[in-house]
Order: structure tokens, then sequence, then C-alpha cells
């Protein structure tokens, strides 16, 4: 039979790049089973992104409600309440005795290029700074503020102009611990 790895490699483009080969089979607060029903903590948590555990009781309860309503309008066709509820409720928990505006994205890097955008507007000015050794993404302002070239830069020719990479605090940290003399 063929394993689930053998398929994921012909059926996956080779540029999503996995951490483990555990396959997912349910999950539970902090613990996950695989397919094989292997139990594990998982403190991965989606890289940091589901901060209430899997399958939260009141999250499932807000996603089933919605589901029972309409799944998708697009908001900037057909708004709806709960999306401008959601903004309401991030600006009033941000520190900060001024006036804030949220904007939704779908992915990581799409929140990373959005600021860049919104910082190069606001400010007039172009240049960014980005830490070395830092990931922002894979499209190509998320790949030229990313401090690594190996693998993500890689045959994909110019990166968007500038930006420019500082030694990270952290990292330098962490090489003088291990008693290497330079970061
Ligand atoms: C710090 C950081 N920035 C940006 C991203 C890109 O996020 P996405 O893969 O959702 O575009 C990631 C993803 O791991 C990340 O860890």
């Amino acid at each position: 039979m063929t394993s689930l790895t053998d398929r994921k490699n012909a059926a996956i483009s080779r540029g999503v790049g996995m951490t483990t080969q555990i396959y997912a089979d349910r999950a539970e607060n902090s613990e996950i089973w695989d397919k094989e029903g292997n139990r594990y903590i998982d403190f991965a948590a989606g890289i940091a992104v589901v901060n209430t555990g899997h399958r939260h009781p009141r999250v499932i309860e807000a996603v089933k409600a919605q589901l029972d309503r309409f799944t998708h309008t697009c908001h900037q066709v057909v708004p709806y309440e709960n999306y401008v509820e959601l903004a309401e409720r991030l600006n009033a928990i941000v520190p900060g005795n001024f006036a804030k505006k949220t904007i939704f994205v779908t992915t990581g890097a799409e929140a990373v290029e959005n600021a860049v955008k919104i910082a190069r507007a606001a400010t007039g000015r172009q240049a960014v700074i980005a830490f070395s050794g830092g990931f922002h993404g894979r499209t190509f302002m998320g790949m030229a503020l990313t401090g690594k070239v190996v693998p993500y830069k890689v045959g994909f020719g110019a990166m968007p102009a500038d930006v420019f990479h500082a030694p990270s605090r952290s990292r330098c940290t962490v090489r003088l611990s291990n008693s290497r003399s330079a970061c």
C-alpha cells in the first residue's frame, strides 16, 4: 500500500516543507492523535496560533452557529456585523490611548506585506529593516524580509528593494552562549 508520505510527495509541491511526518487524525485541547493511534502533546499549536487549544467548546459553538447562518459573502462585497464587532473588540484591547483600526487578512505573509504598505504610505519613507535569521513569509516582500537565503530565496530571482537586515540580539546571545565569538 502507498504510504501517506509517498502520496504527499506525489501530490504536494515540495515548496511546502514539513517539520514532522505525524499525520493528525484528531486533537483535543493540547493533545494530538495520529493515524496509527499514537498520542502526542502538541507544543507547536499550529505555530502558536491555536491558543485556545484544539476544539475549545466555545470556538466549536461559534463556528457551528456561523455555519448555520452563512459561510462566505466576502466582506468587501456584502459586509456583516460580526466582522465589524471583532475589529471593535481587537481595537479595544490593543494598548495605547488613541483610536485604533483593524484590517483582517488571511495569512502571515499578507499581514507582513500590508504592514510594510501601511508604514510606507504613512511615513513616505521606503526602507524597511528586518532581523537576520527571521522568517516573514513566502511572498516576495516576505522573502525579501526573511533573514535567511537558504532555502527561502534560492532560485527566485530579484527581491524587492530597500530591505536591510540587522543582526538579531537574541541570535547573538545564543551563539555567544555556545562559545562562538561573532554574531
Ligand atoms: C514570524 C512569521 N511571520 C510570517 C509568517 C508567514 O505566515 P503565513 O505562512 O501564514 O503566510 C510566519 C509563518 O510561519 C511566521 O512564523
